[in-house]
């Protein structure tokens, strides 16, 4: 499929074994060089990357950094510029990311400033990489206390989804990012509700026929926002879905949660607010939760604690002066933004939740 963007429509290829497409793409792009940015678990992968750059007639070498979150760092930054540096890549020339977001929102911001910008191709080889942090052009690093703090909005030249490289992910990535699979469902798509419900077992077997339905709608879906909101200024704050509370138990408990749990959480959360709120039928919720539970996304968050999470509630970024905007669900397949709610409703809910 073809995404817009206010620098020009970019193809985003999702199927399997794509290195011939790849090759293709590269080949369009026709760029002065390419420099592959991956970490050190998906080297293979990269490896293969490399081959079909070969192919195309371009050489290219790789930068691999540690595979952790802590790589998203201004000491891994330069050295990836570094990389860029030694390889002459100049104005005309292409990043390759190839990787899951930690890679993707790394190696992006350094093209994104890399020659003040250079493009970006991405090969995303995690679920969340396919269904949310290649699409959209949020790159960044975190600061020295907070997350994704430095960056720019870069889009991709192209994106390619490889779903052959999801076999080798580690279980627990592949099912939390169901819980950004489920948010898109309750937020904007009721047909995606209604596959994942009726395909669950084997999308957590990994069929990849099934993923490729899924991953494009996740795309189809978060590409129409981003489209209407590039710079996440009002509309794209739909994606911000479960993330409210999500954000808020994630900092509470030191990020020692996984985001798609504390996503999974948020979301709980949030339908109870709105269906307490009179916004929302109980239906709602319940059907929420048994999706939820089907993707093993489990009610029960690790401890945390009240006052905390609800500190980190009126910190969180997309707070304007203490007032949290939450996106409430409507219907299964909408969800609305901007929503006020009463700080004792918050507290009895979140309580519940945590209890
Ligand atoms: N830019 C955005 O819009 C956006 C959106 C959501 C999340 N993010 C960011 O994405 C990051 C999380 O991304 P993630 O969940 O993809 O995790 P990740 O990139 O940290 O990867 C998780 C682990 O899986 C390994 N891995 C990746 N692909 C693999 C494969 N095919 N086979 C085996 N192992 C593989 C990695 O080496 C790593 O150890 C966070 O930093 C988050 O802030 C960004």
């Amino acid at each position: 499929m073809i995404l817009d963007s206010a620098s020009g429509g970019y193809p985003v290829l999702i199927g399997t074994n794509l290195n011939r497409e790849l090759r293709n793409v590269i080949t369009r792009l026709d760029p002065t060089g390419a420099a592959i940015i991956t970490d050190a678990n998906v080297r293979p992968y990269a490896a293969k990357v490399a081959k079909a750059i070969k192919r195309a007639g371009l050489k290219t070498s790789i930068h691999a950094i540690p595979a952790s979150e802590r790589s998203k760092s201004m000491a891994q930054l330069e050295s990836a510029l570094a990389f860029l540096e030694r390889n002459r890549i100049d104005r005309g020339g292409c990043v390759i990311a190839v990787g899951g977001g930690t890679v993707g929102d790394l190696a992006g911001f350094a093209a994104a400033i890399w020659q003040r910008g250079v493009r970006l191709v991405a090969v995303p080889t995690t679920l969340l990489a396919m269904v949310d942090s290649s699409i959209g052009g949020k790159t960044g690093i975190n600061g020295l206390k907070s997350k994704n703090a430095v960056g720019a909005f870069w889009q991709p030249a192209a994106v390619v989804a490889d779903l052959a490289s999801i076999k080798t992910l580690p279980a627990a990535n592949y099912r939390d990012a169901f819980a950004e699979v489920v948010k898109y469902a309750v937020a904007m798509d009721r047909g995606l509700f209604d596959l994942l419900q009726r395909n669950s077992p084997r999308l957590l077997e990994r069929d990849t026929s099934m993923l490729e339905r899924v991953v494009f709608r996740c795309v189809a879906a978060k590409a129409l926002v981003v489209a209407k909101d590039e710079r996440d200024r009002g509309p794209r704050a739909i994606l911000n879905y479960g993330h409210t509370a999500g954000h808020a138990l994630e900092a509470a408990t030191g990020f020692r949660i996984a985001h798609g749990r504390a996503v999974a959480f948020g979301m709980r959360v949030a339908a109870q607010i709105a269906f307490a709120m009179d916004l929302c039928s109980k239906r709602v919720v319940e059907s929420q939760d048994a999706l939820l539970e089907a993707f093993e996304l489990p009610h029960r968050p690790p401890h945390a604690n009240l006052n905390r999470v609800l500190a980190a509630m009126a910190m969180d970024k997309k707070a304007r002066r203490g007032k949290v905007a939450w996106v409430m669900p409507r219907r299964i397949g909408h969800a609305e933004i901007g929503h006020s709610v009463p700080g004792a409703l918050v507290r009895r809910v979140v309580k519940r939740s945590l209890a």
